[in-house]
């Protein structure tokens, strides 16, 4: 697959897709939407990629947000459109993929850009980072996902006031918030998250899936997370792994997933 505006590298198991278009410091146009989605969507389908690493090219940006210019016209139809099309095909398209997703935020994470990392399952940010949902500054809102994840994530008090003020987190600040795992140095930030991709690969993956599916599940209106768990717990053994990793256990060995 060719693509214009982003770059996919494999190491091992684990590849990085790198959102590539510094001079708009990595703004999310619809070509790049639209590239991401198929990117994931084929890395999710590679039984060779067990986790994918979510980043921006260079130090400034990881995504300065959607991309202005192309909505500075629209109107509310072609503004809801934006929006609808965006979550499905992209936003919620991550959070609910089974193949584990680590946004390593490399420098600026505004608007939809902090919206791309929080559809990620977590994320990791370099010292230089500053996240925040400035859209109110243009008179809109966010769209992507933004007033419902920032609250998960961070609570509803503090999510008010960061979207109310379109003021901007630093790295240190958005992981006293937990809106960050880990905050690392710059040079540090992808080999760190190569590190946990790494251990993460190492678990079974069918066992992964099931457990992003419970733990979203919890999040969502019209499921039950208790009853997801319980389902998903049950086809677990059904699965190669949940014998692989017992028999392993039990023989005293190491498992191979
Ligand atoms: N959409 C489109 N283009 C964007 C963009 C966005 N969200 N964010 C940055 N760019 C472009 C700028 O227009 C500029 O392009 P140009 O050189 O062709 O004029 C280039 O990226 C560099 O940005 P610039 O503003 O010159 O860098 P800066 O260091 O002065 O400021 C920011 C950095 C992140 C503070 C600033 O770019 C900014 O506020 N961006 C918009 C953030 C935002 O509101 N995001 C939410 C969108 S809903």
């Amino acid at each position: 697959m060719n693509y214009s505006n982003i770059l996919i590298n494999q190491e091992g198991s684990v590849a990085t897709i790198t959102i590539n278009r510094p001079t708009k410091l990595n703004a999310l146009n619809k070509a790049t939407i639209e590239e991401l989605h198929q990117a994931f969507k084929l890395a999710d389908e590679d039984k060779t990629i067990r986790v994918i690493i979510l980043t921006g090219s260079e130090t400034k940006a990881f995504v300065a947000g959607a991309d202005i210019s192309e909505f500075a016209d629209f109107d509310i139809k072609n503004g809801g459109e934006l929006a609808r099309k965006g979550q499905e095909i992209l936003f919620n398209f991550i959070e609910n993929l089974s193949t584990p997703v680590i946004a390593a935020i490399n420098g600026f994470a505004l608007g939809g850009g902090l919206e791309l990392a929080m559809s990620a399952h977590f994320r990791v940010a370099s010292s230089n980072a500053k996240m925040g949902l400035p859209e109110v500054s243009l008179g809109v809102i966010p769209g992507y996902g933004g007033t419902q994840r920032l609250p998960q994530l961070i609570g509803k008090g503090k999510a008010m006031e960061l979207i109310m003020t379109a003021g901007m987190l630093n790295a240190e600040e958005a992981l006293s918030y937990k809106l960050v795992n880990y905050v690392v140095e710059q040079e540090e930030l992808l080999p760190f998250c190569h590190k946990l991709a790494t251990k993460i690969s190492y678990n079974s993956s069918t066992a992964i899936a099931s457990a992003i599916k419970a733990i979203n599940a919890g999040f969502k209106n019209d499921i039950n997370g208790f009853e997801s768990e319980i389902q998903e717990f049950g086809n677990c053994f059904g699965t190669p792994d949940f014998k692989e990793g017992t028999t392993a256990f039990l023989e005293k060995r190491k498992p191979k997933f």
